[in-house]
């Protein structure tokens, strides 16, 4: 049986499907004869509050804008600090350094999410803000979330650009913390035709700030009040995203339908070998990327013989390494790992010292 492929995004499975609803939805966006803040933007807006419990929904260009409007609306800047989680998308730091502010890297946990305990120690005196991650849709706990920020006086911001629709208890994602952002990336699960995002929350003020900066720091009077910028979500992108909405119950649960059916057929065997995520990376990267890489320099600068039998050794020792670490002998892995990186060392060594002779042909000794 040969391989199936299998494509990132199915989008023309999608557009066979949804096509028609979509273009039917950007043609009467177009009609309207207002590309940009049409009335479809403002429906959109109204759904996504409902729809995460939020008082306001400000639509934007994008989930980048988004979080960068977050922290410009609370005046972060030159001179404050704002604790992020050292593993998620980078527009989650970038942001940071966008605003003029400094990004302060905080450890997550195995299951790759905000390690509270490590924020604590990382937040000094200059940290201003407190950005979390709720990554691939799972929820860190948002009270508390709340507390720790509440607590240190941090501005709470929520990244829920990778959870819309996700829940905890009553919590959903999108309202936890002073403000929240999402993303319409064509990479989520609620889509837009391109780029798009927006900024969630409960204050009047903070809301009305978050729409002067979107457009030019112009104010409900019409003045440019302030110095902003240009990042609008499209009106044809909110009419597609209307009729998205509508699909995502359905397609919310075919998807889990799918994940319960590959845990059924992994039935557990992932927990059961105790991998963590640090040790998947370390066999990712070491097998698929490193062993290769050295194999076939060996090949090119050792002996045939000592080459053979540094290859044997390390393929021995790794194969041994690979099966202890499904076994969830963590210590013997580490052992092996370890051992695995000597021999490199050896090899890169000993390549490294054999190099000039080696690389002249016999004939010319
Ligand atoms: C966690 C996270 N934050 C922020 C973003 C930025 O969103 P956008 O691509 O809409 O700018 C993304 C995804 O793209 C993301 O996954």
């Amino acid at each position: 049986m040969s391989p199936a492929e299998i494509p990132f995004f199915a989008g023309a499975r999608e557009m066979a499907a949804h096509g028609d609803g979509y273009v039917a939805a950007i043609g009467a966006a177009l009609v309207s004869g207002r590309a940009l803040q049409g009335p479809q933007v403002a429906e959109l807006e109204a759904r996504l509050a409902g729809a995460c419990g939020r008082a306001h929904a400000v639509t934007v260009g994008s989930g980048t804008d988004a979080l960068f409007f977050a922290l410009a609306a609370h005046g972060i800047g030159p001179g404050d600090e704002v604790l992020v989680p050292a593993f998620s998308f980078i527009a989650t730091a970038s942001c940071i350094v966008r605003a003029g502010a400094r990004p302060v890297f905080v450890d997550v946990d195995d299951a790759g999410l905000l390690d509270l305990e490590s924020a604590a120690a990382a937040c000094g005196t200059r940290a201003r803000a407190l950005i979390a991650v709720q990554l691939y849709g799972q929820m860190l706990d948002p009270a508390a979330l709340e507390a720790f920020a509440r607590e240190r006086e941090l501005v709470l911001v929520e990244d829920a650009a990778q959870a819309f629709g996700a829940a905890t208890g009553k919590r959903r994602a999108g309202s936890v913390g002073r403000v929240s952002c999402l993303s319409f990336d064509p990479t989520k699960t609620v889509s837009a035709p391109g780029s798009g995002g927006a900024v969630l929350c409960d204050d009047d003020a903070l809301a009305e700030r978050l729409r002067r900066l979107r457009w030019h720091g112009r104010d409900a009077a019409g003045a440019f009040a302030e110095l902003g910028y240009n990042s609008q979500l499209p009106t044809a992108a909110a009419a597609v995203l209307l009729r998205k909405l509508e699909l995502d119950a359905e397609w919310t649960r075919r998807r889990r339908e799918v994940a319960a059916h590959y845990d059924a057929a992994l039935d557990g065997k992932m927990a059961a070998t105790g991998i963590t995520v640090d040790q998947m990376f370390l066999v990712f990267t070491d097998v698929y990327i490193l062993i290769p890489t050295l194999m076939v320099f060996l090949s090119l600068v050792l002996r045939p013989r000592v080459n053979r039998i540094v290859n044997i050794v390390v393929a021995l020792v790794y194969a041994v390494s690979i099966i202890a670490s499904c076994i969830g002998e963590g210590w013997v892995y580490y052992l092996l790992g370890s051992a695995v990186e000597v021999v490199l060392l050896v090899a890169i060594v000993r390549t490294a010292w054999t190099w000039p002779r080696t690389q002249v042909a016999p004939s010319l000794r």
